[in-house]
C-alpha cells in the first residue's frame, strides 16, 4: 500500500529518494511524487503509473535539495491521477505533505475551510489535512502539526517539509507505520525499513500519537501532548541482499526458493528435545496461563487467515483446545463472545494489516490475552500484543505470500505441541512430534527441487481461465491457498474447495476446460479423495494430483502427480503448498503477468 520515504542530510535528496521509492514498490502503488524544499520553495513533481514514470517527468533538470520528501500512492479517496497523487501542497504551495492512512473527519475540515475561503484542488483527505497546517502554522512547522493533528480523527503516516523550514522534516504516525532511519550526519523517515536500508541499519519505531521533528544534527520525538520520548534506536538484522532479487527473474520465485532456509529460522532454538516440546519465551505466559486457556480465537486476512485455518486443525487435534478461526474485518464488527481464559491470536506477516489491528484491539478490549504471529520484527501487531512468536521469514517482497506463510503455518504446529504437551501429550509423544518439524525445511528442500516438472506442467495449463483446487482435513485451506495464490498472480479464476464438497455444486463446472488441482495425501481420508478423483475423471475433468511419496496407484488416476516426502500427517501442509506456489509461479510467468506487484493488489493493507 502507499509508502513514504523523506531524507534531510547534506547529500542531494532526490537520488536517495527515488532509490528508497524503488524499495518500497513491492507494496504495491498506482502512481508516485516527489517534494524538494530549500527556502526558495517546494518543488513537487508527480506521476501516475511507475516510478520509471515520475523519473521520466523529473527529466534531466538538476535538483540540488538536501531535503524531501517522497511517496508511493495506492487509491482510496479519488482516481490516480497527477493530481491525487501526493505530495500534496497548501494553497500556497509554501507547505507538502505525504500520507499513509484516512483522514475519516477530512469532509468537516474541508468544508470549515472552505467557508473561510480556501478553494481545494483534489477529492483527497490529504489535501484537507495539509490546509489545516497551513492554517496554523505561525512559524513553527512542528507545532502547527500538532495542532492539525490533534483536530484529526483517522489513521496517519505523515511527512512534512515546508520552505518556511527548509531544514527540517516533521512527521507524525496513529496507526500507520512510521520509522526514522539514524544514519548518524544524515537522517531519514520512511513507512518501512526497506526504504532506508541501504544508508542505515539503526532505526527508531515511532509509536502512535508520536510527533518527530527530523533535522540534519538529529530529531526529537514529542507526542501529541507535547511530553517528551526518549527514541530506542534498534539495529535491524536484515541485510540489504534479503531485499535484493539475487539472480531470481522475481521476488516470489526467490521467497518461494528461500523457504527451506526460512523454516530453519522458524524453528532455530525452539525445539527442546530433552523436555520433548517447543521453546517459545516469547509468548510471555506462564505454565498454568497455557493449562488454562478454554479457546483460541484466531484473526487474520488473506494468506494469513488460511495459515489460521491450518492452526484449528492441528491445535485442536494435538491440544484439544477449541479454535475459532476469523476473517478479521468480520471479528470486529459482529460483537464476538470472548469468554475468560479466551487467547487471541492475530497472525500477520506485515504486522500492519488494518483489519487484524482492529480486531487485535476488540480483543483487547474484551480482556483476552492477545498473541501475535508476525514477521515483521517492530510492526505495529507485534508491539501491542502481549506476547507472540516472531516467524523470522525476512523481508517478503512479493505481494503473493509464500515463505510467510509456511513459517506462520510452522509457528502454530509449534504452538500447537507446545499446548499439548501442557495438557495430554507424553514426552515421548512431543519429542515425535520434533522430530518431524526438524526434517521439515530438508524435505522442502527436495520438493524445491521438483521445480522443472512444475513448470512442464504449467506449460500445459497457463491458457486455462479455471482451475479448481481440491483438499480434504488439514490440507483443505492448502486448497484455499493453492487458488489464492494463482488468482492473485495470474488473475485466473480458481476456487479453493473441500474434496467432498465438490459434488455440492463445482462439479457442476467441471469438464476438460477445468483443471483440478487435489491433495489426495496418504492418510484417513485418502480413498475419499480418490473418490473425488474418480468423479472429475468420469466428466473428463483433468487432475494434477499432489500425493505422498510411494504412492504409486495415483499415477494411473491422474494426468499430473506431483510428490510429497512423508511427514506427520499434520505437518503436510508445509509441503504441499511448495508445488501450489510454484504452479503459481510457472502459470503466471507464462501468461506474462506482473508477478511481484500484482494488479490492486498491496502488500501491507492499512486501510480498512
Ligand atoms: C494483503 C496481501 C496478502 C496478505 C494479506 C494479509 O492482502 O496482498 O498477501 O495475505 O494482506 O497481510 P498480513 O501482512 O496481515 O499477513
Amino acid at each position: 500500500m502507499c509508502g513514504i520515504v523523506g531524507y534531510v542530510g547534506k547529500k542531494t535528496a532526490l537520488p536517495i529518494l527515488m532509490t528508497g521509492l524503488k524499495r518500497l514498490e513491492y507494496r504495491g502503488y498506482d502512481s508516485a511524487g516527489v517534494a524538494l524544499v530549500s527556502q526558495f520553495g517546494c518543488q513537487v513533481v508527480k506521476a501516475v503509473g511507475k516510478i520509471a514514470q515520475l523519473d521520466k517527468e523529473l527529466g534531466d533538470h538538476a535538483y540540488e535539495q538536501t531535503v524531501g520528501i517522497a511517496h508511493t500512492r495506492w487509491a482510496t479517496h479519488g482516481v490516480p491521477s497527477v493530481l491525487n497523487a501526493h505530495p500534496h501542497t497548501d494553497q500556497a504551495g509554501e507547505i507538502a505533505l505525504v500520507h499513509n492512512g484516512i483522514i475519516e473527519n477530512y469532509q468537516s475540515i474541508r468544508e470549515a475551510l472552505e467557508r473561510q475561503g480556501r478553494k481545494f484542488r483534489t477529492e483527497t483527505d490529504t489535501e484537507a489535512l495539509t490546509y489545516l497546517i497551513a492554517e496554523y502554522y505561525e512559524g513553527d512547522l512542528t507545532e502547527a502539526v500538532r495542532k492539525a493533528l490533534s483536530q484529526v480523527e483517522g489513521t496517519y503516516g505523515i511527512a512534512v517539509v515546508s520552505s518556511k523550514d527548509p531544514d527540517i522534516i516533521v512527521a507524525a504516525r496513529n496507526g500507520s507505520p512510521l520509522i526514522i532511519g539514524d544514519g548518524g550526519d544524515e537522517f531519514f523517515v520512511a513507512s518501512d525499513v526497506s526504504a532506508v536500508l541501504n544508508h542505515t541499519k539503526r532505526v527508531v519505531f515511532l509509536d502512535d500519537e508520536e510527533i518527530v521533528t527530523i533535522t540534519r544534527k538529529g530529531y526529537q520525538i514529542t507526542t501529541i501532548d507535547q511530553a517528551t520520548i526518549t527514541p530506542h534506536v534498534e539495529e535491524i538484522s536484515w541485510s540489504l541482499g534479503q531485499i535484493e532479487k539475487g539472480g531470481y527473474d522475481h521476488f516470489m520465485l526467490k521467497e518461494i526458493h528461500e523457504q527451506t532456509a526460512t523454516l530453519c529460522d522458524a524453528i532455530r532454538g525452539r525445539l527442546n528435545f530433552e523436555e520433548g516440546k517447543p521453546r517459545l519465551n516469547g509468548l510471555n505466559l506462564q505454565v498454568d496461563q497455557l493449562r488454562t486457556i478454554d479457546r483460541i480465537i484466531i484473526c487474520a486476512c488473506g494468506t494469513s487467515w488460511h495459515s489460521g485455518l491450518i492452526g484449528e486443525y492441528v491445535i485442536e487435534e494435538l491440544a484439544r483446545v477449541p479454535v475459532e478461526v476469523e476473517y478479521a474485518s468480520e471479528f470486529r464488527y459482529r460483537s464476538p463472545i470472548i469468554p475468560e481464559n479466551s487467547v487471541f491470536i492475530a497472525i500477520s506477516q506485515s504486522g500492519e494489516t488494518a483489519d487484524t489491528m482492529a480486531a487485535l484491539r476488540e480483543a483487547q478490549h474484551a480482556g483476552a490475552i492477545t498473541l501475535g504471529i508476525v514477521n515483521v520484527v517492530g510492526s505495529s501487531i507485534a508491539r501491542v500484543t502481549d506476547g507472540g512468536v516472531y516467524t523470522h521469514s525476512g523481508p517478503e517482497i512479493g505481494v503473493a505470500s509464500t515463505k510467510a506463510f509456511t513459517s506462520q503455518v510452522m509457528a502454530l504446529n509449534l504452538i500447537a505441541i507446545l499446548l499439548g504437551r501442557m495438557r495430554n501429550l507424553s514426552v515421548q509423544q512431543g519429542l515425535e512430534l520434533i522430530n518431524y518439524l526438524e526434517a521439515i525445511p530438508g524435505q522442502v528442500g527436495k520438493m524445491l527441487q521438483q521445480d522443472e516438472t512444475i513448470k512442464e506442467i504449467a506449460g500445459e495449463y497457463y491458457q486455462n481461465n479455471n482451475f479448481l483446487y481440491l483438499g480434504r482435513g488439514v490440507n483443505f485451506p492448502v486448497a484455499l491457498e493453492g487458488a489464492l495464490k494463482l488468482k492473485e498472480i495470474s488473475y485466473i479464476h480458481a476456487e479453493g474447495y473441500p474434496a467432498a464438497e465438490m459434488k455440492h455444486g463445482p462439479i457442476a463446472l467441471i469438464d476438460e476446460m477445468m483443471p483440478v488441482v487435489v491433495i489426495a495425501l496418504k492418510d484417513p481420508v485418502y480413498d475419499k479423495v480418490i473418490s473425488s478423483i474418480q468423479q472429475v475423471k468420469a466428466r473428463s475433468g483433468r487432475v494434477i494430483a499432489i500425493a505422498t511419496e510411494g504412492d504409486t496407484e495415483i499415477a494411473s488416476m491422474v494426468d499430473h502427480v506431483i510428490y510429497v516426502p512423508k511427514t506427520h500427517r499434520l505437518f503436510t501442509p508445509v509441503l504441499s503448498i511448495i508445488p501450489l506456489q510454484l504452479l503459481a509461479y510457472h502459470i503466471a510467468a507464462l501468461r506474462g503477468c506482473e508477478i511481484d506487484q500484482p494488479r490492486n493488489l498491496a502488500k501491507s493493507v492499512t486501510v480498512e
